[in-house]
């Protein structure tokens, strides 16, 4: 078959510890699959920080630019917090994502059933919950201009003299094409879609609301679309979360509502997520696959972490990269089992306590789900 392209980019904190059983995985693919995976190692964060002064190098992003897949653990941490804005480890992330015009976010959330006892909500609430959240992910306020820190000087009334700026802008194209990324995943799974901004009280909110439904009338009549504003929609996912089964949204929303969901599945160390941009000669999109969580600085380095959020971005990658749908749910059906047979690392222990393993010995009972078939 064909052989892979893939750039791994580790990060900093949990990143490399993560990324490590993701390695293994690439690994038992290569030995038992006959895939051929065409693999090149990178620095990005902290991590290209420490070893070249700049959170991402030109060199790491041309070569981020050419592979038909990134893979990405996680960026930041308090040795980096006091550094220049323009040199923090999250402008490295931040610039691969717009540099490669990673749009449209998919940050799936499910609900093992193994795990339905261990999220914060009840487990009628959450038991064979499987949504999708579309995040657009290259404009909004992120990105926006005007932004800065600066002397307020022609208002002597503000006390400390300065003003933070960013806005949030986003044009008609930004907003139709990641519509359509929504509306194309809603058709391969329930053909639902909710939209959520705030248009009641921004014009941005008001265009987005318009321009979705507008990719909805003329271009997908067959999917159900319906509007929320966020913070009720923030209300309803915690309320009813089954309600849902893709929810597209902006930059921000998503990013919010997307860690608030990553609850409903029992642990932040369980959400994988998929930037997706446009598709390239191949026929493929630019991609970037990484989880959802950060670096978490709180339990690095002590062999805690949950590997699973990026293993089932890898097999995210299998399946939207790579076109080996196959392969990407008997990952996802290894994970499964694992969970099942009680395997847990710390972040999923429960009300009933017990012995968790390590980020490696997750790694590899996955990889033994693997094998067993
Ligand atoms: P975080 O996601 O790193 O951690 C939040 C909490 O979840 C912590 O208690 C952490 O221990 C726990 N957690 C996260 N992932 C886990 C896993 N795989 N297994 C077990 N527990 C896990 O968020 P934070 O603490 O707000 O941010 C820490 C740093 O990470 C910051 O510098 C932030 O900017 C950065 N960050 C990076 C990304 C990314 O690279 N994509 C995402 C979010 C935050
Ligand atoms: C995420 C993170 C990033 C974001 C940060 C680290 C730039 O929180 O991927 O969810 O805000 O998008
Ligand atoms: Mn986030």
């Amino acid at each position: 078959s064909d052989s892979y392209s893939l750039l791994i980019l580790p990060g900093d904190g949990i990143g490399p510890e993560v990324m490590a059983e993701v390695v293994k995985v690439i690994d038992w693919f290569s030995a038992n699959r006959g895939m051929s995976f065409d693999v090149r190692h990178g620095l990005v964060g902290g991590s290209s920080y420490d070893a070249h002064g700049v959170p991402l190098t030109d060199d790491t992003m041309a070569l981020a630019q050419s592979v038909d897949a990134v893979l990405l653990g996680a960026v930041g941490g308090p040795k980096y917090d006091t550094l220049d804005f323009s040199l923090k480890p999250e402008r490295g992330l931040l610039r691969l994502r717009k540099e490669m015009d990673l749009y449209a976010n998919l940050r799936p959330a499910q609900c093992f059933d193994a795990l339905a006892d261990f999220s914060s909500l009840k487990r009628d609430v959450v038991a064979g919950l499987d949504i999708l959240i579309v995040r657009e992910l290259t404009s909004g306020v992120y990105f926006g201009e005007p932004r800065g820190i600066h002397a307020d000087d022609n208002n002597p009334d503000n006390e400390g003299g300065r003003v933070g700026i960013n806005t949030q802008r986003y044009t008609s194209g930004e907003i139709r094409r990641v519509a359509r990324s929504a509306f194309e995943l809603a058709r391969k799974r329930s053909n639902r879609v909710c939209s959520m901004e705030k248009a009641n009280v921004m014009e941005s909110g008001i265009l987005w609301r318009e321009e979705v439904q507008w990719v909805r009338d003329n271009e997908y009549p067959d999917v159900e679309l319906s509007h929320m504003y966020a913070d009720n929609g923030a209300m309803q996912l915690v309320r009813n979360p089954r309600q849902f089964d893709v929810i597209v949204t902006d930059n921000l929303f998503g990013d919010l509502l997307s860690d608030a969901a990553a609850m409903l599945t029992g642990s932040l160390g369980m959400l994988p997520s998929a930037s997706l941009g446009a598709p390239m000669a191949n026929g493929r999109p630019k991609a970037m696959y990484e989880p959802v969580h950060g670096s978490a600085p709180d339990i690095a380095g002590q062999g805690k972490a949950n590997p699973i959020a990026c293993i089932l971005s890898f097999a995210m990658a299998l399946r939207y990269s790579f076109d080996e749908g196959q392969a990407a749910s008997d990952l996802e059906r290894a994970v499964e089992r694992v969970l099942a047979d009680g395997v847990r690392t710390a972040d999923l222990m429960g009300p009933e306590g017990g012995t968790p393993v390590s980020t490696s010995q997750m790694g590899d009972r996955i990889v033994a789900a693997l094998s067993q078939g």
